[in-house]
């Protein structure tokens, strides 16, 4: 991929601020990304819900998710919305992050001639929103899944919980890009959910022919609306919505995050080091406040209620002394420092062409006439960027504190 290419998808929201370059010639549209990075992790057994809700983060069902869906009888299936969570370590460090989808309430699903149950019939034994689901599938760091794995069967204990890596049948996506917010199935209508299986078709045809029963569908991102949608699917098909010309090498959906802000997986998260609030997880709906006991919750907790959050991941632009952008100037692990007094005030942890994103000590990065560098590479400006979705909070009393030194 060529940096115009890249460049494409950059069209910030303030260019005017930031960019020197002029600004895109076209806008990408909607791009679906198949996730090499991400596997596919299935729970399964009878205390599949119960295991993960003592070890994770987040609800299966997040707070924020609920609400947000809501199953219609004799729709294809309608499966709860997916949530994002992590495993902690006990000191409260990440460890690994996991989207967790629940399959469709039986209910809610086509039967193989493509008709719904009769409404209200609930035949017994099947599940439904609150009840324990007996299967959970997880999208998860593909580097990591031994390890995940090994981890999660070290808890399991005497639980009935059967886990194993399912990659081989399913594959994680993502539909993303600057509009995908009014192209994308509404989640408020019920009409234009249908519109994932196919406007103007045959609907009970067409999901009986994708093999549903399963549900499989895009869900709106559970961390953001501007992350868009995300899914897992079988891997012998392509996902409703995915026009073959617009599916996009994974990189565009890593610059797609690295301009929000977002980390994904354990190697942008640094294993057993990141602290999550850091890592703006908080935002980012992985963490109930609610939930009972988790591993690492204490200090969760801890932070939490201490109130500021000094350091924080935020989205970096590398320039020269003109604004220019420069590509391939900066390495993870890269130093960032205040370029008067030399002061370290944070780290890179991703980098890719002129973009990336670093933990920075709020109280320098936003102060106005702060001039960042990298250590060891003055020549090398960096931008801070204080993305759009953080919640006006975050830097309050940092902006207030500032203004008064
Ligand atoms: C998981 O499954 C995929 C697909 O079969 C395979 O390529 C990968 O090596 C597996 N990973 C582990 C850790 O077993
Ligand atoms: C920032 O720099 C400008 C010009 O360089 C100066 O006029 C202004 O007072 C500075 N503001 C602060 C808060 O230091």
């Amino acid at each position: 991929m060529t940096p115009l290419a890249l460049r494409l998808l950059l069209a910030p929201r303030r260019a005017g601020a930031l960019l020197h370059t002029s600004p895109p010639a076209a806008d990408p549209g909607v791009l679906a990304c198949r996730l090499a990075s991400r596997a596919v992790v299935r729970f399964a057994g009878p205390e599949a819900g119960r295991f993960l809700r003592s070890l994770l983060t987040n609800d299966l069902l997040s707070s924020s998710s609920q609400g947000r869906y809501s199953p219609t009888p004799n729709a294809p299936a309608r499966a709860p919305p997916p949530a994002y969570a992590a495993l902690l370590t006990p000191q409260g460090r990440f460890l690994y992050d996991l989207f967790l989808y629940r399959p469709a309430p039986r209910s809610q699903m086509l039967d193989r001639t493509g008709s719904a149950p009769q409404t209200g019939e609930r035949p017994k034994g099947n599940q439904d929103e609150d009840e324990e689901p007996g299967e959970v599938l997880a999208d998860v760091d593909a580097a990591e899944v031994d390890e995940l794995l090994a981890s999660f069967k070290r808890y399991r204990l005497r639980n009935k919980v059967e886990i194993d890596n399912v990659s081989k049948d399913f594959l994680c996506w993502q539909r993303f890009g600057r509009n995908v917010e009014h192209t994308g199935p509404s989640t408020q209508e019920p009409e234009a959910q249908s519109i994932g299986w196919g406007q103007g078709v045959d609907r009970a045809a067409e999901s009986a022919a994708q093999g549903n029963g399963h549900g499989w569908e895009w869900f709106k991102d559970p961390r953001l609306d501007c992350l868009g949608y995300r899914g897992i699917f079988p891997a012998d098909t392509i996902p409703p919505l995915v026009e073959s010309e617009k599916e996009a090498d994974e990189r565009h959906y890593l610059l797609w995050r690295i301009e929000n802000g977002v980390a994904e997986g354990s190697t942008e998260i640094p294993k057993g080091e990141a602290i999550p609030l850091e890592y703006n997880f908080a935002g980012l709906n992985a963490i109930s406040f609610e939930k009972g006991c988790y591993i690492g919750q204490e200090l969760i907790a801890r932070t939490h209620h201490r109130g500021v959050i000094r350091k924080r991941l935020m989205p970096l632009i590398f320039v020269d002394e003109n604004g220019q952008e420069l590509e391939q100037a900066v390495a993870p692990g890269s130093e960032v420092v205040d370029k008067e007094s030399g002061k370290k005030i944070g780290t890179v942890n991703t980098a890719l062409g002129s973009r990336g994103m670093g933990l920075l000590r709020l109280e320098e990065a936003l102060k106005q006439n702060s001039s960042l560098a990298i250590k060891d590479n003055r020549d090398v400006r960096v931008k801070a960027i204080k993305p759009d979705w953080w919640p006006a909070e975050w830097t309050q009393v940092l902006e207030q504190q500032s203004a008064v030194a």
